[in-house]
């Protein structure tokens, strides 16, 4: 069997090591142009000449859990996409969003800010109830994100494409449900993929159905976002903040608005990280699945090409 792994901005070595560890008997190659077809391929952001030189696959294997970038490409048809399927990521994702979301409602920002003047002060406890959070996406990490919220006795609410039930979480679906659910959130966090449909969905009509004094989570991806709509919105004063993680150009530009403006807190793609060995030990699993002759139903985290994620 022969494995390629073609990973933009990613040290390939440790992960062709951790593959060869984990499928021994394979070859494992890093992709080069020129190199003989593979039968799976690992693969991040590839260049479209990677993909063309590839005519023989039997699987491709994103080292993410977003597969946007893979999207825009021509793919083999009938190739079965596999995107990585937590793989440890949902419990980074939970982390990160509560800590905005506590940071944001617990005023800890102002606070910082008033002992840095050497003050002692309080402010008025806020109420949980005046803080619905609306998760937009329901699927590995948003779940994982609603539920992490409900143990903080937040309000949650959740937007999906199919109907879903989530224990104690107030369920939205589909586009007819999307204005309900913006209107009953007050911090709004985004976990969608970022399809043609949900592109710029983060857009001033969107936004401007908050709640007033909403607050921004952008943990997806930056395409999801249509920045000049986000800045007027909070300068306006109807959006409080926003939390971001991702950009539609990473690494944001150094002369973008989002770095220095006073609302908006700015982290570099880095709420929920691939983790090598969970990501290799998953991958290979897999791989050594389909090489078995196993259903491409049972494989966890098939990419619907026709739905984009
Ligand atoms: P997932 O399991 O595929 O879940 C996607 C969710 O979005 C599903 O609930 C899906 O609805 C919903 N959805 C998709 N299109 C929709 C639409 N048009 N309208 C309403 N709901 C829609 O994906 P995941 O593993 O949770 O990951 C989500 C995204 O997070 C990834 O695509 C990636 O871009 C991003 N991400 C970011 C980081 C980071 O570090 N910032 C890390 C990992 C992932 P259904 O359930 O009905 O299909
Ligand atoms: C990271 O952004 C991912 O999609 O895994």
């Amino acid at each position: 069997m022969r494995v390629t792994f073609c990973c933009t901005d990613t040290n390939a070595q440790p992960w062709l090591d951790g593959l060869r560890a984990a499928l021994p008997g394979a070859q494992i190659e890093l992709w080069a142009p020129g190199a003989s077809p593979a039968d799976y391929a690992v693969v991040w952001a590839p260049p479209q000449a990677f993909v063309d030189a590839q005519t023989a696959l039997k699987g491709i294997f994103n080292i993410g859990a977003g597969v946007d970038a893979l999207m825009k490409l021509r793919l083999p048809s009938g190739v079965p996409v596999v995107r990585l399927d937590d793989a440890g990521m949902s419990v980074q994702m939970a982390e990160y969003v509560c800590h905005a979301v506590i940071r944001h409602f617990r005023e800890f920002d102002a606070y910082e800010a008033d002992v840095a003047d050497g003050k002692w002060s309080y402010r008025k406890p806020r109420m949980r109830a005046d803080f619905p959070v609306g998760v937009m996406g329901l699927g590995v990490l948003g779940e994982r994100v609603a539920l992490a919220l409900k143990q903080f006795d937040f309000p949650v609410l959740g937007w999906s494409r199919s109907a879903k039930t989530v224990g104690g979480v107030q369920c939205f679906s589909g586009t007819d449900g999307l204005d309900d659910f913006l209107a009953a959130s007050r911090i709004l966090v985004c976990l969608l993929p970022l399809t043609p449909e949900t592109d710029s969905i983060l857009n001033r009509r969107h936004l401007t159905r908050l709640l007033p004094g909403a607050y921004l989570i952008n943990v997806a991806r930056g395409g999801h976002v249509v920045d000049d709509d986000l800045l007027a919105l909070i300068d306006s004063g109807h959006l409080a903040g926003a939390t971001l993680d991702v950009f539609r150009q990473e690494p944001l530009p150094p002369e973008h608005p989002f770095w220095k403006h006073p609302k908006i807190k700015v982290t570099p793609h880095t709420s929920a990280r691939t983790l090598r060995a969970e990501s290799i030990a998953q991958i290979a699993g897999k791989i050594q699945a389909l090489h078995g002759g196993a259903a491409i139903a049972s494989i966890a985290g098939i990419v619907d090409i026709k739905k984009g994620y």
